[in-house]
């Protein structure tokens, strides 16, 4: 069977939508889904013949809106969230450990990896783990905003992810440099950011960045605490 996700990419916000298909080839679950993307991620789970159990979120993103609540509403899908982001209407609010299972036996297991946002989690599944915005291929999310620490981003990382597998893949949030997958083994020996650096130094790179706030974040954030739906849509 196939246990690689079907990875798919936004190329307005650079975010990365990874769709998880059951060893049952019947019933699938997706990832971060990005607003103006529903169709083409309905028409993919339409060609395979799946139907979706889950759509989750691996935080409330400041850079896009999600789809998730557009794709519940025509799939019948429920929505899983990390409790800490504030995402109200899901039906499941997850916390660290949780598991969350679909299809004949699929599970996902959640990591809680604050950092980016103090709610951030990552979904490992059969090998592979989702970082959303808490570990990107040679890099990380920022930590200066949404309740952000770097301290927090570091242990989130250090102590969490890089403990798995090496063999473990990666499949980021995020990519601005044209890469896809990555695995644990490479990012703990070659992440500019966080291979070999302490946590103090860490911290001084992570102070020392000075991004511009995103340009989403005040219409982005507001919807994603609501799976998506902008308040002016709301009925
Ligand atoms: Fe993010």
């Amino acid at each position: 069977m196939n246990i690689n996700p079907i990875q798919l990419f936004d190329t307005e916000s650079s975010t990365f939508t990874y769709i998880l298909v059951g060893e049952d080839d019947k019933s699938a679950v997706i990832i971060d889904a990005v607003d103006h993307h529903w169709e083409r991620d309905l028409a993919h789970l339409k060609r395979l013949g799946l139907e979706l159990a889950y759509v989750l979120e691996t935080h409330a993103h400041a850079d896009h809106v999600t789809a998730a609540g557009k794709l519940r509403e025509v799939t019948g899908a429920k929505a899983a969230v990390p409790a800490g982001c504030g995402i109200a209407p899901a039906e499941v609010q997850l916390n660290d450990g949780d598991i969350i299972r679909f299809g004949k036996d699929e599970q996902i297991k959640v990591i809680h990896t604050p950092g980016h946002t103090a709610g951030s989690v990552s979904y490992l599944w059969r090998g592979n783990v989702f970082t959303g915005d808490t570990l990107l291929i040679d890099g990380c999310g920022r930590t200066d905003f949404q309740s952000g620490s770097s301290a927090a981003l570091y242990d989130s990382v250090v102590g969490k992810l890089f403990k798995l597998p090496d063999t473990t893949r990666v499949w980021p949030g995020h990519d601005y440099k044209g890469q896809s997958v990555s695995t644990i083994g490479w990012e703990k020996e070659h992440n500019s950011r966080l291979a070999h650096r302490s946590k103090e130094d860490f911290a001084t790179l992570m102070a020392s960045l000075n991004l511009p706030k995103p340009r989403m974040i005040d219409i982005a954030v507001p919807a994603n605490q609501n799976l998506g739906v902008r308040p002016e849509e709301r009925h």
